[in-house]
């Protein structure tokens, strides 16, 4: 458990933003599983925010059973930025977050994301901004870096810390890594020992192993996961067992099979069809990896030409009947399918 501020995180496990993946529905459904002290909205553009666009603010929904829950925001402009941050704290959210390491173009083009991890006059003047504008805790996510020859984490830690920020999550890639390569644990270690906050470490957790050796590598306060949970949503549960000693119990099939179908239902009762089909599509893509047979569900899945279709396709393959013939199927390797991350894929709102 740690603190930030007043708000417990209680287990030190984190839900990390993942956009177009980690909306409201997604995070009550991990949250539902246990072991989750705090899930994070995707990022929200302050531009769509502050211009009051109804898909943009969509994406600040949440409900109290996900609290605490972290708003995270994105832009370059301080007063848009501070209004932004304003408005989350109207909208009763616990925690108001700065995203810092977004290292997709048209978000770097604009001056927001990993781009301040290069100008720290400007992340200046939005720390004064945001953290004037609202009462509630402020904390920022970050990359390492920019690139690998300009790794500055502890000044941006540093200047954080002085402005007022409260917590840091830290993902172990420069803007310039994308998503290749392994992320390098030893500056999340480097912005924990230089730390007066609360620090949360993130990237390529996704064993509870990894998570054990995470805290114990770097020391930091919480570890946060993203990918793992979207093929694995019992991943951070798993990591809680295996921390407090206890047996990690493998999800059966049919457990799977009924978290799928009734979140591929909530998904398509709660969301206008035209998004629901992307997503249905991208989540049923994700929570198919690493079952006998998901490659092929994956293909039917993408197919599909309607939401009803798609969730046909998803209840004949889990009939018990249909998943007999495939117990003695391996279960896929997921790691094959990481190229898909390459190609950062924010949705953007403004
Ligand atoms: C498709 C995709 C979307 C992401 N969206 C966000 C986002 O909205 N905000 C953010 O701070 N990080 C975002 N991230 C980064 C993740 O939060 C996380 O830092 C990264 O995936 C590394 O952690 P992991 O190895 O546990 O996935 C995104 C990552 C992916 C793959």
């Amino acid at each position: 458990m740690f603190r930030i501020r007043d708000v417990q995180i209680d287990p030190p496990l984190i839900l990390a933003p993942v956009a177009g993946h980690t909306d409201t529905l997604f995070r009550q459904a991990v949250k539902g599983l246990g072991g989750c002290g705090l899930v994070v909205s995707e990022l929200v553009s302050t531009e769509g925010m502050t211009r009051q666009l109804e898909r943009t603010l969509h994406l600040t929904r949440f409900e109290d059973s996900e609290r605490p829950v972290s708003i995270q925001i994105f832009g370059s402009d301080p007063e848009r930025m501070a209004a932004s941050a304003a408005m989350v704290e109207q909208m009763g959210a616990d925690i108001v977050d700065i995203n810092l390491g977004c290292p997709v173009k048209k978000v770097v083009k604009q001056g927001g994301g990993s781009n301040l991890l290069k100008d720290l006059p400007l992340l200046e003047c939005i720390f004064k901004a945001v953290r004037a504008a609202v009462t509630i805790p402020l904390t920022i996510k970050i990359r390492t870096g920019w690139d690998r020859n300009s790794i500055n984490a502890v000044d941006v830690l540093k200047l954080a810390e002085d402005r007022g920020v409260e917590a840091l999550a830290i993902h172990g890639r420069t803007r310039c890594d994308m998503f290749s390569g392994r992320a390098d644990w030893s500056v999340i270690a480097r912005v924990k020992e230089n730390a007066g906050i609360p620090i949360m470490g993130n990237g390529d957790v996704l064993t509870p192993s990894d998570a054990e050796q995470m805290f114990r590598e770097t020391g930091v306060d919480g570890v946060m996961m993203g990918r793992g949970v979207l093929s694995n949503p019992w991943l951070i549960r798993q990591c809680y067992d295996h921390l407090q000693g206890a047996r990690v119990v493998p999800v059966t099939l049919e457990e799977k099979a009924a978290f799928v179908i009734t979140f591929l239902r909530r998904v398509q009762a709660e969301i206008p069809a035209p998004v629901a089909i992307g997503k249905m599509k991208k989540m049923g893509g994700y929570l198919s990896k690493g079952i006998p047979g998901g490659a092929q569900l994956r293909e039917r899945i993408h197919a599909a030409r309607s939401c009803d279709e798609l969730l046909c396709v998803v209840e004949e393959f889990f009939r018990p009947e249909n998943l007999a013939g495939c117990a003695g199927d391996p279960p896929e390797d997921s790691d094959s399918e990481q190229e898909e991350f390459s190609e950062f894929s924010c949705r953007h709102s403004s």
